[in-house]
């Protein structure tokens, strides 16, 4: 059985996870309405990843004897001012949720939970190469500088990038 104190904070980031997903689904949009359809693609594809995550927190929740709370989500940014603001807002939120991971692995440490440790040491792996992904992003939009012309072969090849983070599906 879980600790409620665990079961509280693994419910915590179920929202966080799912929050996720849905931020990543409205930042595609986004970028779908402003002429990046490859972007939109790369977005979409992280918003399943992170619907992944959530489906990880629910299972393991049950799996262990507790109870996983589906929450309300609160509705994601809808205008971003532009591509670079956006990667930025991407970067912000992955060490927001490392942050989470990390005080989740500290409590497990404080409360003696070996097998949630255990279990949570996934998601430290897969916020190192979260963060790592999209650092290279930004490092490749802040290389080619602000030209349409080069935004126009960054989301067509923004795909390719996608590589360094395919564990998380
Ligand atoms: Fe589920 Fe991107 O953290």
């Amino acid at each position: 059985m879980l600790k409620p104190n665990i079961e509280k904070i693994l419910n915590e980031q179920i929202e966080k996870e799912g929050y996720s997903s849905n931020l990543y689904l409205a930042m595609g949009t986004w970028a779908e309405a402003n002429g990046l359809p490859g972007v939109a693609q790369w977005l979409y594809a992280q918003s399943e990843e992170e619907r992944m995550h959530m489906l990880k927190f629910i299972g393991y929740i049950a799996e262990r004897g507790g109870h996983a709370i589906i929450p309300a989500f609160k509705k994601p940014p809808v205008e971003y001012a532009d591509i670079y603001k956006l990667f930025d807002e991407v970067l912000k939120h992955e060490q927001y949720i490392t942050e989470s991971i990390n005080d989740i692995v500290g409590l497990t440490l404080d409360e003696k939970d070996f097998s949630t440790n255990n279990w949570i040491q996934w998601f430290v792996t897969e916020q190192i190469e979260e963060e790592a992904s999209v650092s290279g992003i930004i490092d490749k939009l802040n290389l080619m500088g602000k030209g349409n012309n080069n935004l126009y072969m960054f989301d067509r090849d923004i795909m390719s990038l996608r590589s360094i983070d395919s564990s998380g599906q």
